[in-house]
């Protein structure tokens, strides 16, 4: 499963990056209005950071102004897929896209049948929001698995993204469901390392070897 980081915060990319883990980069309006930067700008220092895919939302309501705001978005790198929203206008503009060779995540998706429609658009990407349904009391992650085998019995090209993971189980799971890639918070990514009990075994070896060391020394 491929990993990226679902972030448009530049330290936390470049210590994901310097992890050498991280596949892409999913941003959205929310995540790059948090950064309170010339949102361009902030996308263009991305995308020299990342060399797999850096996804830019546009949010025209209509198919035309779409396609237009795309054009200066794919400029900035020949990683950036443009990141759509679900809606009638938004799989106008993902076949549009698609017929100019330009790759588009369809975003926003809560519905095996959004995915299906995507797919056919001929979206590369469709984003299944877990954590989303998961706080309206939903199972995103069954959604993920509808998914799966819709890709799978149509031979789907289109590859899944789980978004707006919350938890390190929404990670394990997509892994074990078999999506393709898995976008995560950094603050998720951090806890993916972690264990208490390799803390304490790394703890414990480490006194054993200053035991040892005090005895060899008396
Ligand atoms: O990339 C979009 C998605 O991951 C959003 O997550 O936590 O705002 O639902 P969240």
């Amino acid at each position: 499963m491929k990993i990226f980081l679902d972030t448009a915060n530049i330290s936390e990319i470049k210590r994901a990056v310097d992890l050498g883990l991280i596949d892409g980069v999913t941003t959205n309006p929310s995540l790059l209005s948090k950064e309170g930067r010339e949102p361009m700008a902030q996308l263009k220092e991305i995308i020299k950071l990342v060399s797999g895919p850096v996804n830019a939302e546009v949010v025209s309501p209509d198919a035309e102004d779409m396609v237009k705001e795309a054009g200066p978005l794919v400029k900035l790198g020949k990683n950036v897929v443009i990141k759509i929203p679900m809606c009638e206008q938004g799989l106008i503009a993902v076949k549009r896209l698609a017929e100019q060779g330009i790759k588009t995540n369809v975003t926003l998706v809560f519905s095996p049948a959004q995915a299906l429609l995507a797919a056919k658009a001929g979206a590369s990407y469709v984003s299944p929001f877990v954590g989303r349904i998961d706080d309206i009391a939903g199972n995103g992650m069954e959604l993920v698995e509808q998914i799966v085998t819709i890709f799978d019995n149509y031979l789907f090209k289109t590859e899944i993204i789980v978004a707006s993971i919350r938890h390190p189980v929404h990670f394990v799971q997509s892994a074990m469901i078999g999506a393709h890639i898995a976008t995560v918070p950094f603050g998720v990514l951090e806890k993916l390392m972690k264990h208490p009990l390799t803390d304490k075994g790394i703890d414990a070896f480490n006194k054993d070897w200053e035991k040892l060391k005090n005895t060899l020394k008396k």
